[in-house]
């Protein structure tokens, strides 16, 4: 990954943090997107100094998402600093978590915003760097619960569902550029995003009886898998979604 710059949302999220520790100690460069100012404190701390250590430089901007213009007007001035992205990852999710007749209908667009359309800015940035270079890796995270619905999380399985489909019609168009997209389906990983289920310890268990690898996820299995996506080595895997989740669905 050296010289390679990846741009990074949610970068210092639970699976986030790990991912970017990855990715700078293979030589990238990352400009990690968080708006959360105590995870953001945490990653500039667990990140090497770039000539101690680290081949690679972390860049942090605080961007709030949900702030689609402001968000592209910060791209911009980024893509100036660090000379494009050859990396995209679309990773920062917001999941609020109630029955579907109780969302209003702007809670449901807010929830499309940061999981999709910000992701959709980021992309529209990076593209024609990545198409003049002729090499391009967009990762989109997706998840499990598009997989089987879920219950509580309609808007939240909405945007996952539809960065899959982003992830297949940007595969088909950004194919003949050299670019690759790809979306990776986390299971279930106690992080943050966990703790919207009101039973911790039935949710494990729940979790565990569905997995076929009887040991909870954790950031790492999501990192290498990133990492593979990010690589120049995945070069000939576009348009998939791989699942990583202990074997909990098969697809
Ligand atoms: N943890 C799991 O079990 C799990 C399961 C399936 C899918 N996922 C997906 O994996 C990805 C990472 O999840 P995670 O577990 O690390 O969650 P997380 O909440 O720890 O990380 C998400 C990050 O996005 C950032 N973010 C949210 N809204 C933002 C905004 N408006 N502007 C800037 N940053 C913003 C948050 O500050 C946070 O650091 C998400 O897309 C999530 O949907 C996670």
């Amino acid at each position: 990954m050296k010289g390679r710059v990846v741009l990074y949302t949610g970068a210092a999220g639970g699976l986030g943090l790990d991912t970017t520790l990855l990715l700078l100690e293979r030589g990238a460069s990352v400009v990690a997107i968080d708006n959360d100012l105590t995870k953001v404190a945490a990653l500039q701390a667990a990140a090497p100094k770039k000539g101690n250590g680290a081949k690679g430089e972390l860049i942090v901007s605080t961007a709030d998402l949900s702030d689609l213009a402001g968000f592209r007007a910060t791209l911009d001035g980024l893509i100036e600093r660090a000379g494009g992205f050859d990396v995209v990852i679309n990773n920062a999710a917001i999941y609020p978590s109630k029955p579907f007749e109780d969302y209003l209908i702007e809670e449901h667009q807010a929830v499309q915003r940061v999981n999709v359309d910000a992701g959709i800015v980021a992309v529209q940035a990076a593209l024609p760097g990545m198409r003049a270079k002729g090499f391009g890796r967009i990762i989109n995270v997706s998840s499990i619960t598009l997989s089987g619905g879920w219950a509580n999380l309609s808007p939240y399985v909405a945007s996952k569902m539809a960065l899959v489909g982003l992830t297949r019609a940007w595969a088909r168009e950004f194919g003949p550029y050299g670019v690759t997209v790809n979306a990776i389906a986390p299971g279930a990983f106690p992080t943050d995003a966990e703790k919207i289920h009101p039973d911790p310890e039935g949710y494990n268990r729940m979790v565990l009886d569905a997995q076929s690898i009887k040991r909870r996820g954790n950031a790492h299995d999501i990192a290498n898998a990133i990492a593979f996506f990010a690589s120049d080595e995945s070069g000939f895997v576009t348009g998939q979604t791989l699942h990583v989740n202990g074997g909990w669905t098969m697809n």
